[in-house]
């Protein structure tokens, strides 16, 4: 893809502060793409140190867990913005306990970051997005999504919800000009899940593989950009699905 190509598109980028989020802003950016960055904190975290620039991207504090806070970001963006090409549905988080030890706060938690807000987002931005020529729904799913695994029942039901809403709205706007897709995605070295990026460390020690950031962005672009990528795209590392089921 020629830079000039994307220049004049907009993507939102939910989790821009984390691992997989900052490494997709930088790569859109560096191919003209002006980024609306959407993390919980107040002010840009040290990920986005450096990627931030006025001309390239703007930032916004939401907390996606919360209705009213995606109702206030939209009003916010659709009086500056009149049309969205892409937007990328990045934020999660991963809580992994035995049901035993899963509160109703750790459930609820899981369902409205992984699946509600990738949900209403998408209903709020539909307009926006149908403004575009090329508009891109993509959805960070996970192995988890497909593979079922012990002490990950909470994950597990939001990444496979996540699944059934993205393949089911691929399905609902196969006739429109709007592109539903789905990153089914093995382990990545980010901070992500229990323990931080110090456990993933430890376990590349013992043989784990992991994708990069830098490389799952590359693989994200990649797929917003044809139009003909297939809905859902399948990206693991070595010996991934083996060691889950
Ligand atoms: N890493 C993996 O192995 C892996 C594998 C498969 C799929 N995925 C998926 O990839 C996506 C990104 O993961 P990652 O590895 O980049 O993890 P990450 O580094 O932990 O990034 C997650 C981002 O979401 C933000 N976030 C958390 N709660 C939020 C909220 N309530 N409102 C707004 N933003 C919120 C986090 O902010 P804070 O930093 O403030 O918490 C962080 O910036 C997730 O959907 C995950 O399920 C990851």
């Amino acid at each position: 893809m020629e830079t000039n190509e994307q220049n004049g598109k907009i993507a939102i980028v939910t989790g821009a502060g984390g691992g997989i989020g900052s490494a997709l802003v930088k790569k859109l950016m560096e191919n003209g793409v002006f980024c609306i960055m959407v993390d919980m904190h107040e002010s840009p975290n040290s990920n986005l140190a450096g990627i931030i620039d006025q001309n390239k991207g703007a930032y916004f504090s939401v907390d996606l867990t919360d209705i009213s806070g995606i109702d206030k970001f939209y009003d916010d963006i659709s009086v500056k913005y009149d049309k969205i090409d892409f937007l990328f549905n990045v934020a999660g988080i991963g809580i992994y306990k035995k049901i035993g030890d899963l509160t109703i706060e750790d459930w609820n938690h899981s369902i409205d970051l992984n699946l509600t807000a990738p949900f209403y987002l998408t209903k709020k931005l539909i307009y926006l997005l149908q403004k575009s020529d090329t508009p891109v729904v993509f959805n960070i799913g996970s192995g988890m999504g497909v593979f079922p695994m012990a002490g990950r029942s909470a994950y597990c039901a939001s990444k496979f919800g996540l699944r059934g809403l993205t393949l089911s709205l691929a399905n609902e706007f196969k006739n429109d000009r709007i592109k539903f897709q789905l990153l089914t995605l093995g382990s990545v070295m980010t901070g992500f899940g229990a323990g931080g990026i110090d456990s993933r460390l430890g376990l590349q020690k013992t043989g784990k593989q992991y994708l990069t950031p830098e490389s799952v962005s590359e693989r994200i672009l990649e797929a917003t950009m044809d139009r003909n990528s297939p809905t859902e795209i399948k990206f693991y590392p070595e010996g991934y699905r083996e060691e889950n089921t």
